[in-house]
């Protein structure tokens, strides 16, 4: 057998006896003869058996049972305790204070070594155990911590693509697709601000549920489940009875849809939308390890909402700036009044005509908002000349698709619009200004201007002539399909005789 055992008693005949025979049994043993002596062996020997007198000088033996009972790491220790006057009550006192067992004086050696024998067995098979456990645990936490560390990473990666993505409509369909693929997830809506009224939530997207209902659906933010929603950061059970009055009303009105779960989007104590999710597509309960990735996705989400939003107004702020500008150079000419919304308009129907993508499209709307830009850095008095330019005037006016793709080049949203405002007087067969590009050299966005822009040159009052009819413009562009896109021109005339036919 292997072991410590501690041994403690007033009576140096029976330290020697029980010690020895202990030993014989092959355990290691040490001794005290007082309580104090006793505790001290204890800190140093680190035992796995005590055998104790209940009558030890300085700290008696029961007093010293208890001591070890509150030791760090030692609660579970086997203590023998050896009593004298045994009976019923002391044995229950010997229990009382600590002991594993209690044992009367006197008592054979085979008695006090099968009973040793028995705890050290025990106490091993359960150190066993215990480490057995532990290797169990040790695995179990090894499992977790790799699961967190990929949970992490993705999250990560994820929050890195939707901090990317500056189309607050891209965001939401990347952000449904995420929670369906990452969490597997049934049904998804998601709510946003309301781009003109801060107070109103609008439904923003949303998969595997009837959008139909939900697009008509807005909810106040200072009432109802909005309002109630606002205090939590957390996954909210929509059945949850504790929503009060109209908030209860409009949760069951989401459950009934399908959609049973809410995470709201806080950004810096302000709501800026909800996420509502159904059940899992696999039909079972969210777990802790579900919930806890959900809500670092939304707050991910959250950030990267705010953001797409703050992005987007400041668009809007450069672009009605900018627009004031354009306005300004309308404002001095009577003749081009209204020029650029026109091009604008026809320029973003021949984009859509065409099916072109959201976002090529609101690029083509973009460089046709813009075009005459550079108009701002040519005199007023040449641009109004009724009378032939000169040579140099020429050069000038000529210059205008250079000097406004300059001014909008360094708008990073603006850049690709720059391209269309540098090139919307380029034509197919080179003879168009400033680089003089011929065909496929022209981007088809710059192509559509072309086009638009023309035809209302050409509708347009002129001082020195008189505005040619819609159809007349159309059989011009179509003349000049050696430098306009006949594919576009075609387009724009399907467009313009079906306006004309309706007004
Ligand atoms: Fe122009
Ligand atoms: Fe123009």
């Amino acid at each position: 057998m292997s072991g410590n055992i501690l041994v403690a008693d007033s009576d140096p005949n029976i330290v020697e006896i029980v010690t020895e025979s202990l030993r014989s049994e092959g355990y290691h043993t040490e001794s005290a003869s007082d309580g104090q002596e006793a505790m001290s062996k204890f800190r140093e020997f680190d035992p796995d058996l005590v055998i104790l007198d209940t009558v030890l000088p300085v700290i008696g033996g029961l007093q010293v049972c208890e001591n070890i009972r509150v030791e760090p790491g030692k609660r579970e220790i086997p203590i023998i305790i050896m009593s004298g006057g045994l009976n019923g009550s002391s044995v229950a006192e010997g229990f009382r204070h600590g002991a594993s067992d209690v044992i009367k004086k006197p008592f054979s050696i085979e008695e006090i070594t099968a009973r040793a024998n028995n705890f050290l067995t025990r106490a091993g098979e359960e150190k066993k155990q215990r480490m057995e456990g532990g290797e169990k645990d040790f695995e179990y936490f090894q499992r977790e911590f790799k699961r967190k560390v990929l949970n992490l990473r993705t999250l990560f990666d994820l929050s890195q693509d939707f901090n990317r993505l500056k189309d607050p409509d891209e965001l939401v369909h990347i952000l449904c697709l995420t929670l369906i693929g990452q969490l597997g997830i049934g049904s998804v809506a998601i709510f946003r601000l309301q781009k003109n009224d801060y107070n109103l939530l609008e439904y923003a997207g949303g998969m595997g549920i009837e959008t139909n209902i939900l697009q008509t659906v807005n909810f106040s933010k200072e009432s109802g489940l909005i309002k109630y929603l606002s205090k939590f950061d957390n996954f909210i059970d929509l059945a949850n009875r504790g929503i009060p009055g109209a908030g209860r009303r409009e949760a069951h009105f989401l459950v009934k849809l399908g959609l049973k779960y809410c995470f709201p989007l806080i950004i810096k104590e302000n709501l800026i939308g909800i996420i509502l999710v159904g059940e899992k597509i696999n039909c079972r309960e969210y777990s802790d390890n579900d919930i806890e990735m959900f809500r670092l996705l939304c707050h991910s989400a959250a950030n990267a909402l705010e953001n797409a939003r703050l992005y987007t107004e400041l668009q809007d702020t450069y672009l009605s700036t900018i627009r004031v500008l354009v306005s300004t150079i309308e404002a001095k000419d009577p003749y081009t009044s209204g020029h650029t919304d026109r091009v604008a308009g026809y320029s973003s129907k021949l984009a859509r005509r065409m099916g072109m993508s959201k976002k090529e499209i609101e690029t083509i709307e973009f460089g046709a908002a813009l075009h005459d830009i550079g108009k701002l850095g040519v005199y007023e008095n040449i641009l109004n000349k009724s009378s032939a330019l000169t040579e140099k005037e020429w050069i000038m006016v000529k210059s205008h698709p250079e000097i406004g793709a300059n001014i909008i080049r360094d708008m990073s949203f603006l850049k690709h619009a720059s391209d269309l405002v540098r090139h919307h007087h380029e034509r197919l067969d080179g003879s168009g200004y400033p680089d003089g590009l011929k065909g496929d050299e022209i981007s088809l966005g710059a192509k559509i201007i072309a086009v638009a822009d023309s035809f209302d040159a050409m509708t347009s009052n002129r001082p020195y002539r008189k505005p040619l009819t819609y159809p007349e413009a159309i059989e011009q562009l179509r003349m000049q399909s050696n430098k306009f896109d006949a594919e576009i021109v075609e387009t724009f005339a399907e467009i313009i005789e079906s306006r004309v036919k309706v007004t």
